[in-house]
């Protein structure tokens, strides 16, 4: 049995879902899923960059993330994106990402996936789930299998959002809980996909 293709596709301007990315990346490694862990271009201005150290500087730790493209989605059997909250709503670079998919979505490529999504709002009220809730539209219109983590580990009694990891960047950096509930994500993504793949292949 092949193991699971599984790409972690983000965006993060500061290093929040960065550091919920790399411990999505673990768990899913450590659930026997090869992975791909890519961020998306960046399209602000760089006035716009240079004017927060803390986003120019990530910008440049994470040069040498590669950078997502069409066929991280085509290897997958599984896609986890991650994204800050803008005003509610997934950074308009994860969405110019996802935007340039139409002709992969039209011949059927993007159908049958597993799909799930993490997140991270400055405040606790500021728009996680609305953020998660976005993004999963779109998995619906790619035919996906959406997979929340939902309270399937105890862990996510601790973390509290059923929609997809996140965490609130006002109070620091992703501490353990958050990190453990992106990890538990990612394993669940990964496991599913390995029930999915082994069904088909059978
Ligand atoms: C244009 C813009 C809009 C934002 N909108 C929200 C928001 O609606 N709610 C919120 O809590 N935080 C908001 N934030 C804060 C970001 O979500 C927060 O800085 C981000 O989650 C940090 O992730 P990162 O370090 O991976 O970039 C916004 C930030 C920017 C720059």
């Amino acid at each position: 049995m092949q193991p699971v293709n599984l790409s972690i596709i983000y965006y993060s301007a500061t290093g929040t879902v960065h550091a919920l990315a790399q411990a999505a990346a673990e768990g899913a490694e450590k659930a026997g899923a090869r992975v791909r862990l890519r961020r998306v271009a960046e399209q602000a201005p760089r006035e716009a960059i240079d004017a927060n150290p803390a986003w120019a500087r990530h910008l440049q730790d994470t040069a040498g993330v590669a950078v997502a493209g069409h066929d991280d989605l085509v290897w997958a059997d599984a896609v986890l994106f991650g994204t800050p909250t803008r005003f509610g709503n997934p950074a308009s670079q994860l969405r110019a990402f996802v935007e340039t998919t139409g002709a992969l979505w039209y011949q059927g490529g993007l159908a049958g996936k597993v799909y799930s999504a993490f997140t991270a709002s400055n405040t606790a009220h500021g728009g996680q789930e609305s953020t998660l809730l976005a993004l999963a539209n779109t998995f619906y219109h790619w035919g996906g299998i959406i997979v929340p983590p939902g309270y399937t580990d105890p862990v996510q009694f601790q973390a509290g959002n059923p929609y997809g990891a996140s965490h609130t960047a006002g109070d620091g950096p992703p501490g353990e809980v958050a990190l453990a509930a992106a990890r538990h994500q990612a394993r669940r993504v990964a496991g599913t996909a390995a029930l999915l793949k082994a069904g088909r292949a059978a």
